[in-house]
């Protein structure tokens, strides 16, 4: 099956994205300081885009084939590097030493300079560089390790094919970003930064796993004649990604709450009663919601349109304290989101 673009025409993107036609909770707030326009998180939109709209079978096939593979178990899951794996066993275990962790990382090209990236990131710097893996990995501590060495497994599944190369690059690095901003949000705002770093690093996992199938599955041609973005990806792939992306976090173990987060992230209509903790899963989700938000206003990650952040469900459902120190807060999200890793 080739994936053909049939004709290009005006697409009302904003309906496929289930984060802004989902329900609201009906509470007006008052007008505030943290309402004022001049604040970058109350967004006018960026325009609307031209998406191209592809053979509609084909789109009809390509998520029933993706549906009845996750029925069945048969998605193909994404294979973690042998020297990885045996890193992330070692967290796992209760006596681990990060020394030899650090060991089986240097293995991966690469993988390395990703961790210094991010233990020299504004949201982990202490002013001083870091520029020793050994000393590196201490201080982004066991769940930070454990999720940069899934996300950088995700991306070698998918090396070497150029016909999402870009695709998958924009989704590692708005997966960056969002663990990025919901780390930091948590410090004031939920308490548990580490998990909201794993959550936004895992949580558009799913559209990872999404090409590799494409990509194993299909005959897809070695070009296409535009380009596969990420708004091109929501159009054909509307809330799918969320189910395959807990499909990934089940197979590895990232827990009930980063799986929660994954499947709500849009939606944020979190049942606690599934989960063992409650108010985890559903503050982990507001949380990733809100990262997800930040950066595509921030222009790190899909379209997105008008928005303002006060009046988002997961933001009145967390109750922000509406103050200065909040708004100082929020006014150092934009320095931190020049965050890319090479690919
Ligand atoms: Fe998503
Ligand atoms: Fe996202």
């Amino acid at each position: 099956m080739v994936l053909k673009k049939k004709v290009i025409k005006k697409v009302d993107i904003s309906k496929t994205d289930s984060s802004i036609s989902r329900q609201k909770p009906n509470i007006r707030l008052q007008m505030s300081d943290v309402e004022n326009d001049d604040y970058w998180w109350n967004f006018k939109g960026y325009p609307p885009i031209d998406v191209p709209e592809f053979d509609a079978i084909d789109k009809n096939l390509i998520i029933n084939d993706i549906q009845s593979r996750l029925a069945s178990g048969s998605l193909p899951i994404i294979e973690i590097p042998e020297n990885l794996l045996k890193a992330i066993r070692l967290l796992d275990s209760p006596d681990f030493d990060f020394h030899r962790v650090a060991d089986l990382i240097e293995r991966s090209p690469g993988l390395a300079g990703e961790f210094l990236k991010v233990v020299n990131s504004p949201l982990m710097s202490r002013g001083y560089p870091i520029h020793d893996l050994k000393n590196a990995l201490p201080r982004l501590g066991k769940v930070k390790v454990k999720s940069l060495l899934y996300i950088y497994s995700a991306k070698m599944n998918l090396k070497g094919n150029s016909l999402f190369d870009e695709l998958v690059a924009d989704i590692v690095n708005h997966s960056y970003v969002v663990a990025i901003i919901s780390s930091y949000l948590s410090q004031r705002f939920f308490a548990d930064p580490d998990s909201a770093f794993m959550a936004g690093l895992l949580h558009d996992i799913g559209k990872l796993a999404i090409l590799k199938s494409l990509s194993e599955n299909f005959n897809l041609p070695k070009k296409l004649d535009f380009k596969v973005t990420n708004e091109t990806f929501a159009y054909i792939f509307p809330e799918l990604h969320e189910q395959v992306g807990v499909y990934i976090a089940r197979h590895w173990n990232a827990g009930e709450t980063v799986e929660a987060a994954v499947r709500h992230h849009h939606d944020v209509c979190v049942d606690g009663s599934m989960y063992d903790d409650p108010d985890m899963a559903e503050k982990l989700s507001y949380m990733t919601n809100i990262g997800d938000t930040c950066a595509r206003i921030l222009g790190k990650g899909r379209w997105i349109g008008p928005v303002r952040l006060f009046r988002e469900a997961a933001v009145i459902q967390m109750d922000w304290e509406q103050s200065w120190t909040t708004i100082e807060y929020l006014n150092v999200i934009p320095g931190m989101v020049d965050f890319k890793i090479d690919m």
